[in-house]
């Protein structure tokens, strides 16, 4: 496949440029571009390569007049419009995995600081008040962890977290028990997991089956104060409805690392945000230094394998 031509449309680590460039690829990084702007570009590259912040629309290929390849520096595509790529012939790809470590690491340390409440006690602390009684909280030892999503970053928190003396159940429709066994997660179906968990993570793509997986009537058939984690993607939990669980009690505490919009501007999301029981990261589950190299390169290299030219320069 002939790619002269790419543009970087979201900051992706300089070890991807350096590494097209190095085998002839001209490479331009123009991040930010709003959509009219993306669409008058695209026509003049061969490939486009984007993290999450960019929506690759069906307009924006329609108007790829010589797009070939998309790539995704990242797990999820449910930012590029695939159906309308694959009508066109184009290729895209990911980089699964070369951050999956990295999203475990934050879910890891979300779930550990709502057992705590690290993030109210600190900004009460920084406040100037020394409130011990207010900020108590739970062992995590003994408790039960929900693992909805037993993929790559599912099976790795689990592991985890069983450090800690959690007790893993999940759910994945393509991960049999057996295999789930040699995590040590117990797998069984949504409706015996709810009233089980102490603490809920969700770690699937978002697609039509795991959109609202979490809502009003998955929070009534938990334990009253579940503990909600999300660091895989908006949509998965309904926001509407985690809202209203907090509100009730039902839910006494989730970790959002994602949302339904990026970055968030409606009043269901805000509020969301502000809510004392709510500790909320702008999207930084892949956003470490080791992911983002090994996601920059993963898509570089697989670009050069798409030209042929891997073998001249090894
Ligand atoms: P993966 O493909 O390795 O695993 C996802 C798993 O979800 C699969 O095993 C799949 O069978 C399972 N699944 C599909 N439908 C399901 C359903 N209805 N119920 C339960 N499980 C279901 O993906 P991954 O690399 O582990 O990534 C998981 C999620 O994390 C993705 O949404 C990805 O985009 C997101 N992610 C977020 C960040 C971040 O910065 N916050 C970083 C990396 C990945
Ligand atoms: C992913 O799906 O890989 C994450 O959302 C991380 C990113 O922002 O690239």
């Amino acid at each position: 496949m002939e790619i002269q031509r790419v543009l970087v449309a979201d900051a992706v680590d300089s070890a991807c440029v350096k590494l097209l460039e190095q085998h002839s690829i001209q490479v331009d990084c123009k991040y930010k571009l709003p959509a009219d702007k993306l669409i008058a570009e695209i026509k003049n590259y061969d490939g486009l390569i984007v993290r999450s912040d960019t929506k690759v629309t069906a307009d924006v290929i329609a108007a790829g007049q010589k797009l070939k390849v998309i790539g995704r520096a990242g797990a999820g595509v449910d930012n590029i419009d695939i159906p309308a790529a694959t009508a066109k012939n184009i290729l895209v790809i990911n980089t699964p995995g070369g951050n999956a470590i990295s999203a475990c690491e934050l879910t890891c340390a979300l779930i550990t600081n709502l057992a705590r409440n690290v993030t109210p006690a600190a900004a009460s602390l920084k406040a100037g008040r020394w409130d011990r009684k207010l900020y108590a909280g739970h062992e995590l030892s003994g408790k039960v962890l929900a693992i909805l999503g037993l993929g790559r970053i599912g099976r790795e928190v689990a592991l985890r977290m069983q450090a800690w003396g959690m007790k893993t159940i999940g759910y994945d429709p393509i991960v049999p028990a057996e295999e789930s066994k040699k995590f040590n997660v117990e797998s069984l179906t949504l409706e015996e997991i709810w009233p089980l968990a102490d603490y809920i993570t969700v770690h699937t793509p978002l697609i039509p089956e795991t959109r609202d997986l979490i809502c009003e009537r998955v929070f009534k058939s938990c334990k009253k104060g579940i503990r909600i984690v999300n660091v895989a993607r908006g949509g998965i939990i309904n926001e509407v409805d985690l809202l209203q669980a907090l509100k009730d009690g039902q839910c006494g505490g989730a970790a959002l690392d994602v949302f339904e919009q990026e970055p968030p501007t409606n009043p269901v999301t805000l509020e969301l945000i502000q809510h004392p029981k709510v500790v909320a990261t702008p999207h930084l589950g892949a956003s470490t230094a080791e992911a983002q190299v090994r996601v920059a390169v993963e898509v570089a290299e697989q670009f050069i394998a798409l030209t042929g030219k891997s073998k001249e320069f090894t």
